[in-house]
């Protein structure tokens, strides 16, 4: 179907000869209701006459169109519009197309000549247009032609005032593209070139003849016409042909480091790469150009990250790789603190799949909790700090590219149950560099301290990729190698769903890779979304064996080790696979809707359990209690299994003397056959009891009721209360002593 004007009332400007004179028959011939406006000035907007519009009104009549003229100046914006609202009732289309040249090598322009140019092309362009705008706007349909030029595009010689006004419009139109769209406003930009008496003066009279402007006008009525959703284009249009122009932008280069000052100097070095176009992008808006600017913030910050981060590995080098194991092996790097309370525990037990849905899971959530500690695999997250720091990057003799660089395996072990607060620092120290041919190995090993006692050990495994080949052994002699898991059937499965979110919160821990959160910096590196860090999945696969074989008590696990194979996706669920071999518990994790394995030759060590028999208890100290909590052991040895069975929970005692505790005692009825401890005890206690030493005498003789104790105060209780009242059968029963 033909394209139709007819109900339309479109404004052109300049339409008394050139460009213009075309767009105004062209329009009117299909049935448009046409302003034909024209100053009738020289081409250097000189003098005035209202010949030219006059005659090209009798032109569309002539042939049974509808027109109007206009004189006035484009600077008169108001007066062009209130022409269309009198004669036809409203206004469709404005094509600003009026212009005239003051062309002027730069140094001879004159301010007359810059300004008549800005006045006409982009200050008329403005005027008419805003006169325009509102009842675009109100009657939800406007369409809206800029005239731009190849010269300002492109620039040109001696014409700096004309290119300088012609790419403005260009700016405007693509604010007002903007402002537009929800209106059904279109507003699109043209670079014609065609044989007019603006360019007669420039063009060869053949080339004028030829290149006409009716090649040109159906362009404009194109982008004008109601079924055109095209909306902030900017085309090259002549000669019958049509070229549609964006913007591209290299790769670029990031050339800031953490921590150090911008320099002139890297951009010099690096010029080639910033302005290199291979693989150029085409930002289309400010919130695509600004993104990447905003990502890169995030990638600066994480220079050193040790995250599972292949998206680098994308990217092409962008640093000379240079490996000399005999420069950086053995260095430091610069000791980092790490300031942390509770809520970084409890921020990380989260992070790593900690449900309140669990009740067992509270003792890392809650601060308030008798037993609140720290889940043990948070011991990375201090040395993660040191590595987080950038130090990596400061090494002699690794010359390496970060954006290369790969988690490949992680060995912790904990010389004592973390702390859940306080200032930790870490010391790292190249211990290896290895050349595994298709890329490096730098093991890194990092001391944590709390003061001057060392809390835990990390060795970090580093793969750069492409940086092998240096000619360095294969293997160390340092490195905690991972240990593949028993042929037979694992001995216990954990299936556990990670969220949609666990990366965005895993990441508050500390490892502030965008590849994690970031689609578009996801998508670099390959990935269909971001993925969730490797180290979160050794959490979840931590916590499943601490859970599983160690009564959730964080001061049974020694060590762990992983290598990270797969990535895993947030909300895929993690399927850890378990086999116990003496204090040793082997582990492999799945995602189990893939069954493709992420952690391999994995570990966790844990320390076996601290159960003394009651003949290894010290017998003095005074106190009365200690005898009866002798017998105590005695008859847990005996019958052990049936009280765990009638009981099943784990007492705590308290036991004073003067008013200073004297004693600490926890009858286990809960695991195995039943024990009891002297001494703090870091497993899970149900209830725990203080009492002194005298008033427990009188309880245990039933000489004193406890209830009554713990209402006069002489008998204090923590935790599961009505656990107690399990407790007083079993006094009873020894009161009978
Ligand atoms: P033209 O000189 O034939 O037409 C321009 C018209 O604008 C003239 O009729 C003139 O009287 C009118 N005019 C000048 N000042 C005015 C004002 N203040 N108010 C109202 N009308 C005024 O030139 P042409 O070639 O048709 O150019 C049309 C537009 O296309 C201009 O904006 C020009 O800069 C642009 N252009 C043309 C190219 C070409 O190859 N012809 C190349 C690039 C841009």
């Amino acid at each position: 179907m033909s394209l139709s004007f007819e109900g339309r009332v479109v404004l052109v400007t300049g339409a008394g000869g050139g460009l213009g004179r075309e767009y105004a028959l062209a329009f009117a011939e299909r049935g448009a209701s046409v302003i034909v406006n024209d100053l009738g000035a020289d081409t250097k907007g000189g003098g005035k006459s209202s010949a030219a519009a006059d005659k090209v009104v009798e032109e569309i009549r002539a042939k049974g169109g509808k027109a109007v003229a206009n004189y006035d100046s484009v600077e008169d914006g108001e007066k062009l519009i209130q022409t269309a609202l009198d004669a036809f009732g409203r206004i469709d289309v404005v094509v600003n197309n009026a212009g005239i040249l003051r062309d002027r090598s730069f140094a001879r322009t004159s301010d007359l000549d810059w300004d008549l140019i800005q006045r006409v092309h982009l200050r008329g362009s403005f005027l008419v247009t805003r006169a325009a705008w509102n009842h675009m706007k109100n009657q939800k349909f406007g369409r809206i032609i800029m005239t731009a030029s190849a010269a300002g595009i492109y620039g040109n010689f001696g014409q700096a005032n004309y290119s300088a006004a012609k790419l403005g419009l260009l700016g405007l139109a693509n604010t007002l593209a903007i402002e537009g769209r929800k209106y059904n406003i279109h507003c699109n930009t043209i670079a014609p070139v065609a044989g007019s008496r603006l360019t007669e003066t420039v063009m060869p009279p053949d080339l004028v003849a030829s290149l006409k402007p009716e090649y040109v006008a159906p362009l404009v009525l194109w982008l004008c016409h109601e079924q055109c959703q095209e909306n902030g284009g900017l085309f090259e249009v002549g000669a019958g042909w049509i070229g549609k122009l964006r913007w591209e932008r290299t790769q670029g280069y990031i050339v800031r480091q953490k921590n150090q000052s911008m320099k002139p100097e890297a951009i010099r070095d690096h010029w080639e790469k910033i302005c290199d176009f291979t693989d150029a992008t085409k930002p289309a808006n400010v919130q695509e150009s600004l993104q990447s600017m905003v990502s890169v913030l995030s990638q600066v910050e994480s220079q050193g990250d040790v995250g599972v981060n292949p998206a680098a590995a994308a990217a092409s080098a962008g640093l000379g790789s240079g490996i000399d194991p005999t420069k950086a092996v053995g260095q430091k790097l610069p000791p980092t603190t790490f300031s942390f309370n509770h809520t970084q525990c409890i921020l990380y037990a989260l992070g790593v799949g900690m449900s309140t849905k669990d009740p067992d899971h509270l003792r890392f959530l809650y601060e308030g909790h008798p037993d609140f500690g720290c889940l043990p695999t948070f011991g990375v997250i201090p040395s993660q700090a040191a590595m987080m720091g950038g130090g990596l990057s400061s090494v002699p003799g690794l010359n390496i590219d970060f954006t290369q660089v790969l988690h490949g395996e992680q060995y912790l072990e904990l010389y004592k149950p973390l702390p859940t607060s306080g200032k930790l620092t870490s010391e790292a120290t190249i211990a290896d560099v290895l050349d595994k041919g298709s890329g490096a190995v730098i093991l890194l090993d990092v001391n944590t301290y709390s003061g001057n006692e060392l809390v835990c050990y990390n060795q970090f495994s580093v793969f750069v990729v492409g940086a092998g080949g240096f000619g360095g052994k294969r293997s160390s002699e340092k490195a905690k190698p991972p240990v593949p898991p028993p042929k037979r059937s694992p001995d216990a499965v954990v299936i556990d769903s990670t969220t949609r979110d666990q990366a965005a919160l895993y990441r508050l821990s500390g490892d502030w890779n965008p590849l994690h959160i970031d689609p578009s910096f996801a998508a670099m590196g390959g990935f269909k979304a971001p993925i969730l860090h490797g180290l979160c999945s050794f959490g979840f696969a931590a916590r499943h064996v601490l859970k599983q074989f160690a009564d959730n008590d964080p001061s049974r696990f020694k060590a762990i080790k992983v290598r990270f194979v797969k990535p895993v996706m947030p909300g895929q669920s993690l399927q850890t696979e378990m086999w116990k071999e003496g204090n040793r518990v082997h582990i492999q994790c799945k995602v189990k809707e893939t069954d493709a394995v992420v952690l391999a030759g994995a570990y966790v060590d844990l320390h076996g359990t601290s159960g003394a028999s009651p003949e290894n208890l010290s017998q003095g100290g005074g106190l009365q209690s200690e005898l009866v909590f002798a017998e105590i052991g005695r008859r847990i040895k005996d019958a052990g299994s049936e009280l765990v069975k009638k009981v099943n929970a784990v007492f705590g005692w308290e036991i004073t003397k003067d008013g200073k505790k004297a004693a600490q005692w926890t009858i286990d009825l809960k695991s195995g056959s039943g024990s009891l401890h002297k001494g703090p005890y870091s497993g899970k206690v149900d209830v725990t009891m203080t009492v002194s030493d005298e008033d427990f005498m009188e309880v245990v003789q039933g000489k004193l009721n406890p209830q009554k104790a713990f209402f006069s105060g002489k008998l204090k209780v923590r935790g599961n209360i009505m656990l107690s009242q399990k407790l007083e059968v079993i006094l009873k029963d020894y009161a009978k002593l």
